[in-house]
């Protein structure tokens, strides 16, 4: 059944799952027709269609484009580089900042004249796209735009693309609440040694500063034993280190009404041969079990490293923020995970100028990031965004102030990073090899199971090896290494 809200050409509609089953074997129809018509294209012109894809945002944007980019290979796709011109260019956005909506929009403007001059058009998917004023603006005035789909039915840009290529008609259509999950969609991952795996889609939570509940839905997690299939198919085919991902990976099959089911997930992934490392983002203070510390204890593949958002380091800030623990709860934890795995790297995300943040409560964020000294953090501006609890609530602050504090923070956290980062000299570290850098094409990159960026001269290809490399000079931000030897 579809709940269309209009269903004009270049409608802006919501389709919506309602129980239909074998939605990945309807996509895989969809995907036959294009592909036929893409084999019709290379018997006619002998050129095959291209396509390149732009991701903004986390992890799971990057993860929604390996499936996007496996629909397209499916369909006769191939993928060029962001410097060639191609005939679909695909945007996987994100909307959890407003410079990042800002820069997008800049983007899909500036390819106008690309897609008149070459007869190519633009794609739009992910989070961005849930928004209806965001969709109404495309509709109005991104012309070349011609197929929009979100987060909640990538499954269906077979058909959405079907319908554009055949009708000539442009295709905006999104879903507004999520549906089931649907596994076995294709994949084209980014490499081979290492891949990222979605346990838990959506976000119960609903932080007063954040879109992303509204964007991503409620928690559905997806079966554990698909999820082990997932990475025993992966190990089969080289892969040795995966990242679980989910918006609270911490919250892990509550929706399954199973209790514990992150850390026994960890448990089962250790037995599976060929996978070396183990990761997972991203943990919510309030719901990091003592079984998940146990498992990250006793888990040797699970890497010595937990990024764990703080967010505010004021207990005022954080009630406001709706982040349901303390600065004391914060500080316990992370007493009690460095107890169980001494050596872990933290990291954590730290916003600034969160509504009513007075000075006294950004000194409290400083004091606790230099209490915990996070080896490294993201950190934010604060940003209103539409439909959030926080919207608009006032801001007591003036701009400047807030950028000060800014800046006295990034300096404060810097400062703590190098500092962390010299006990690295002189030591041999065990290193998974990503592939030549992406600053220096003369040396090699990889990271320590901390996580840390690590760049060292190599003969030869090394992508996928785990290396021994011995540290010579650390800074805030990455390592230089000599290798020292190959593990295998
Ligand atoms: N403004 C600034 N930062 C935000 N984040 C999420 N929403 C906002 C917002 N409205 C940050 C949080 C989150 C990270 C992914 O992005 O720190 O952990
Ligand atoms: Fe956003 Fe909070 Fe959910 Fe994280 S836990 S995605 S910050 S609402």
């Amino acid at each position: 059944m579809e709940n269309v809200r209009d269903r004009k050409n270049e409608s802006v509609s919501c389709g919506q799952d309602d129980g239909i089953l074998a939605r990945s074997m309807e996509s895989a129809d969809w995907m036959e027709q294009v592909r036929n018509l893409n084999t019709e294209h290379v018997l006619k012109t002998g050129k095959v269609r291209t396509y390149r894809l732009d991701v903004f945002g986390c992890q799971m944007n990057e993860r929604d484009a390996e499936t996007i980019a496996g629909m397209l290979t499916n369909m006769g796709y191939e993928r060029v580089s962001p410097d060639q011109p191609a005939d679909i260019i695909v945007f996987v956005t994100c909307c959890v900042r407003e410079n990042a909506e800002e820069r997008i929009y800049s983007h899909i403007g500036a390819l106008s004249h690309e897609c008149l001059k070459n007869g190519s058009f633009i794609v739009a998917s992910g989070c961005m796209m849930q928004q209806p004023h965001v969709t109404e603006k495309i509709k109005k005035s991104f012309r070349h735009v011609k197929v929009v789909f979100g987060t909640h039915n990538i499954h269906e840009f077979p058909r959405l693309l079907c319908q554009y290529l055949t009708s000539g008609k442009r295709v905006l259509e999104v879903w507004e609440k999520e549906g089931r999950i649907i596994e076995d969609m294709p994949i084209k991952r980014r490499c081979r040694h290492k891949a990222w795996v979605n346990i838990v889609f959506g976000c119960n939570n609903f932080c007063a500063y954040c879109i992303v509940p509204y964007v991503r839905g409620r928690e559905r997690s997806r079966k554990k034993e698909d999820v082990l299939a997932e990475i025993r198919a992966l190990a089969a085919d080289g892969c040795r280190e995966v990242t679980l991902l989910g918006q609270n990976v911490n919250s892990y099959g509550n929706d399954l009404g199973v209790k514990d089911l992150f850390a026994r997930l960890l448990y089962d992934i250790e037995e599976i041969d060929g996978i070396d490392r183990v990761r997972f983002t991203t943990s919510h203070p309030k719901d990091l079990s003592d079984s998940l510390i146990r498992a990250m204890k006793e888990c040797k593949k699970v890497c010595e490293h937990l990024h764990l958002p703080f967010q505010a380091g004021s207990n005022r800030v954080l009630e406001r923020m709706n982040r349901k623990y303390t600065r004391e709860h914060y500080l316990d934890l992370v007493d009690r995970i460095r107890d169980a795995v001494p050596d872990i790297a933290l990291t954590t995300d730290i916003i600034v100028g969160f509504p009513g943040e007075t000075e006294e409560d950004f000194e409290d964020t400083l004091d606790l990031v230099r209490r915990v000294r996070f080896d490294s953090a993201f950190t934010f501006i604060y940003s209103p965004r539409k439909g959030t609890l926080a919207e608009k609530w006032e801001q007591t602050a003036p701009h400047e102030v807030i950028s000060r504090r800014f800046k006295r923070l990034v300096e404060v956290q810097t400062e703590i990073a190098t500092q962390l980062a010299s006990k690295y000299e002189g030591k041999t570290v065990e290193v998974l090899v990503d592939g030549p850098s992406k600053t220096n094409p003369d040396m090699q990159s990889g990271r320590t199971r901390t996580g840390k960026l690590v760049n060292f001269r190599a003969e030869g290809d090394l992508t996928g090896q785990m290396l021994d490399v011995k540290i010579i000079r650390a800074g805030a931000f990455w390592l230089e290494g000599r290798e020292v030897k190959r593990r295998g």
